[in-house]
């Protein structure tokens, strides 16, 4: 796969094809997405479900499928943007739904399953003491909070291209670009989006992924101000990127040694990438872990875990952690079928033969087709990396082509299988409904894709 023109012009093409068989297929996601524009703020709930060519509405879920609301079926492997582990409609997840609805949904009480769900995630994770929230964006505030209330510091550390949610700390050098970005020696704090004070966005100092060096040289320049720092041990919001070997171990040493807390975002990785996450994967357990996304098999919850002490500064008043909707007893019935008969030993078998099946399947398309792209998976996750090597910081991500990315998406989505749309930036994920022949659409399509886009010429 080179970049010259006729490679260039290639890939328009299907890119313009595939477009326009995707819009064909749905003529009434169409026709919702301009009547929704009257009532719904640019016709969608969430302004990432505004993607190209047109927004996807669908109308119910099964397993390991969702259908549109043109009747097309798909494998979900987009997973509502990594929170679908339990595949759709799960019977433990539906009863539990249930059986609680019929007794009260809120009482801004606790109920007995907050104890059945920490005590779980003490075990899973390591950490001994947990609280709830709603959403990962709740989760990661508050673990922001608790680093700066513990400590009476205010500087965080963050690393460039990794993404917490939507609140203002947090909301720094997400996704900039080349010239907000700044040195790669030196990042700058760039704002994510508009409506950022620069008086928060100078509070976040930025460091890149897999360089501990930097993360020294900001803590000796601040001595005595940072905080802590927050990262996703395996970034996800830049494809997929891996911690390398030690990394995560020397950083929690090194922000020790300044009298800084180390906080993990497992919002996005946690249970999808084992039973225990990273955190129990690379066996390195930091101050704080947040969680959200797949923890209540589809609905709405989200925990933060922290060890004794950080704990005890919340147990004994100082720092509040409140919320009307924490923990409430819809979240945690979902959540304790999740933790206790969803995410079992079995089901993370079954997904690790998924996720060999699909590495396997597509990295022999890529051979076939001569493409310069590579698989990456962690667990139930995984996506395509155009690039010819491994990516190990968002400076490496930033250069990958994301056309192809894009074109995959429309392949796979016209031939059946629904990926997280954002092109390079998302990654699948396999359910624990999924079974083999779904994996084999995936790669099948990934194959027409690969042969439609290859350069290169027999002979
Ligand atoms: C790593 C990570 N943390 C936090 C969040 C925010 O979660 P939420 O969208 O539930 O607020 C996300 C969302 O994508 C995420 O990927």
């Amino acid at each position: 796969m080179s970049t010259d023109i006729s490679a260039d012009t290639k890939l328009k093409e299907i890119i313009a094809e595939q477009e326009e068989i995707f819009v064909r297929r749905q003529p009434k996601s169409h026709r919702l997405a301009e009547q929704a524009k009257q009532h719904l703020a640019g016709g969608v709930t969430s302004s990432w479900q505004i993607t190209a060519p047109q927004p996807v509405w669908l109308s119910r879920g099964l397993g390991s499928k969702v259908w549109d609301v043109d009747g097309n079926e798909y494998v979900d492997l987009h997973g509502g943007y990594g929170a679908a582990l339990a595949g759709h409609a799960h019977p433990a997840i539906a009863n539990a739904v249930a059986e609680q609805a019929r007794h009260g949904t809120h009482f801004a009480q606790p109920t007995p399953d907050a104890v059945t769900v920490a005590a779980e995630l003490a075990k899973r994770f390591g950490l001994p003491q947990w609280r709830f929230a709603n959403s990962g964006t709740e989760a990661t505030m508050d673990a922001v909070h608790l680093m700066r209330s513990i400590t009476g510091r205010d500087l965080i550390i963050k690393i460039e291209g990794c993404y917490h949610g939507h609140h203002d700390s947090v909301q720094v050098s997400v996704a900039p670009g080349e010239e907000e970005a700044g040195p790669q020696e030196k990042p700058s704090s760039a704002p994510a989006s508009s409506g950022i004070p620069k008086a928060i966005t100078d509070l976040t100092l930025i460091a890149t992924f897999n360089d501990l060096d930097g993360v020294a040289r900001l803590l000796d320049s601040r001595e005595g101000q940072i905080a802590g720092m927050i990262l996703e041990p395996v970034m996800m919001n830049a494809g997929i990127i891996k911690p390398q070997p030690g990394y995560l171990a020397a950083l929690k040493d090194l922000l020790h040694q300044h009298g800084a807390l180390l906080t993990f975002d497992e919002v996005k990785t946690g249970l999808t990438v084992g039973p225990g996450g990273v955190t129990r994967a690379e066996g390195v357990q930091p101050d704080l872990i947040t969680l959200a996304k797949s923890l209540g098999g589809g609905v709405a919850v989200a925990a933060i875990g922290g060890t004794g002490p950080v704990m005890s500064h919340v147990a004994e008043g100082g720092y509040e952690m409140v919320g009307t909707f924490n923990g409430n007893p819809l979240a945690m019935a979902a959540t304790r079928a999740m933790l206790t008969e969803v995410a079992t030993p079995q089901a993370y078998e079954n997904i690790e033969k998924l996720r060999q099946r699909a590495a396997a399947g597509i990295s022999q398309a890529i051979h076939d087709n001569g493409l310069t792209a590579h698989v990456v998976t962690a667990g139930a996750k995984g996506c395509v990396v155009f690039a010819p090597d491994p990516v190990t910081n968002y400076r490496g991500f930033l250069g990958v082509d994301d056309r192809y990315s894009h074109a995959h998406w429309l392949y796979q989505h016209n031939g059946g299988v629904f990926l997280p749309p954002w092109g390079k930036i998302e990654q699948w994920l396999i359910s624990v409904q999924h079974n083999e022949a779904d994996i084999d659409r995936l790669t099948a399509n990934f194959a027409k894709f690969a042969q439609a886009v290859s350069t290169r010429t027999e002979g």
